[in-house]
């Protein structure tokens, strides 16, 4: 069930989702993080940041909203306090972080290259959270433009080059046309791409028209984010064959994950199902690693972009040649 991300070996390609799974080993208590591809951390920005009023999180059809806030530590305090328990749960840690201005993402990145540039101890990777408000452009999410992605992940990549650590950007779906953003990141110095963040929704009380939740608006995750996830994969995949690819929106179960695998990413994350059940990712895993072998695939590798491969032996009629019989007419459970 090896995989690897880019430069990144993880034993196998199922990881937690940024901001679903705490700050730091918060959800040791429930599953060994040891045994997980690797735990993405809360997005963390320069200084502590309370986030949103509550109420933060609503039930959705098929999914949830949830209007947290972006609430962390600041950098500091999470290098001092959660990274050596992470280190002693024996987890591979990939580092999200997040700003307000282009300045805020070099500024975030000095404070890890200061920290980190003797050992990087647990961390294999960081994302960059670029789903959030611009202070610099009206408020604007840097994943909404291609100039803004690109500032900003130049100026992460610049601050922590010393450090040698892939970064994944974390795009928003709510664009006109993901695959010129996700090359603005990569052009910007992302090595990877993490796809997708929440959908911006929103839910209203309709006798009072007050919004339902604290912050106003939210961000939809969940089981109805998930055919979304797996189109943004695919489109990315094929318009960037070489890029590394994490898959993550409403992965439920192991055949949800394949789906993500299949259509291009080399892992996947697993977040809103955690609220659901804390061992989710484990369980996405176990199912995973059935999928496989009941499938026929001897490794993450071959199931890695298979959509691509059937693409290119789809037949002058328009139906696709089963390139693998073991493959051939299953359906969804
Ligand atoms: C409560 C909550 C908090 C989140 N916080 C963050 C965050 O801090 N940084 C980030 O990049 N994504 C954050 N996300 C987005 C998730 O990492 C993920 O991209 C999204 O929820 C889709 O995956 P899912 O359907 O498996 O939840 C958050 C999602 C939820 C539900």
């Amino acid at each position: 069930m090896t995989t690897r991300v880019g430069p990144v070996s993880l034993p196998n390609p199922v990881m937690t989702a940024s901001g679903t799974a705490g700050h730091g080993a918060e959800l040791g208590a429930y599953l060994d993080l040891s045994q997980l591809g690797a735990v993405v951390v809360k997005s963390l920005s320069v200084e502590p940041w309370a986030g949103n009023p509550a109420p933060r999180l609503l039930p959705a059809a098929a999914g949830m909203l949830n209007s947290v806030g972006l609430q962390n530590p600041g950098i500091d305090a999470w290098l001092a306090d959660d990274i050596p328990a992470l280190a002693s749960a024996g987890a591979r840690v990939v580092v999200s972080v997040w700003g307000r201005s282009v300045g805020d993402y070099a500024e975030v990145g000095r404070r890890l290259t200061t920290a980190l540039v003797r050992s990087r101890g647990p961390v294999v990777a960081l994302e960059a959270n670029i789903s959030c408000p611009n202070v610099e452009d009206r408020e604007r999410m840097f994943a909404h433009s291609t100039e803004a992605t690109s500032a900003a992940l130049s100026a992460l990549a610049g601050a922590v080059a010393p450090l040698g650590l892939p970064i994944w950007a974390k795009l928003s779906p709510n664009v006109t046309d993901l695959v010129a953003i996700a090359g603005a990141a990569l052009a910007g110095g992302a090595g990877g791409l993490t796809l997708v963040n929440t959908l911006m929704g929103l839910a209203i009380d309709p006798a009072s028209g007050l919004p339902r939740l604290g912050g106003g608006g939210g961000g939809l995750s969940g089981p109805a984010l998930h055919p979304i996830a797996v189109r943004a994969v695919y489109d990315c995949r094929q318009a960037f064959p070489s890029a590394s690819i994490v898959g993550v929106g409403g992965v439920s179960g192991g055949y949800d994950a394949a789906e993500l695998l299949s259509a291009g990413a080399d892992a996947v994350q697993v977040g809103t199902a955690s609220f659901v059940d804390p061992r989710a990712p484990l369980r996405v895993l176990a199912e995973l690693t059935e999928w496989c072998a009941a499938e026929g695939f001897g490794s993450v590798a071959e199931v890695v972009g298979t959509s691509h491969r059937r693409e290119a032996t789809r037949t002058p009629n328009g139906q696709n040649e089963v390139a693998r019989a073991g493959a051939a007419g299953k359906r969804a459970p």
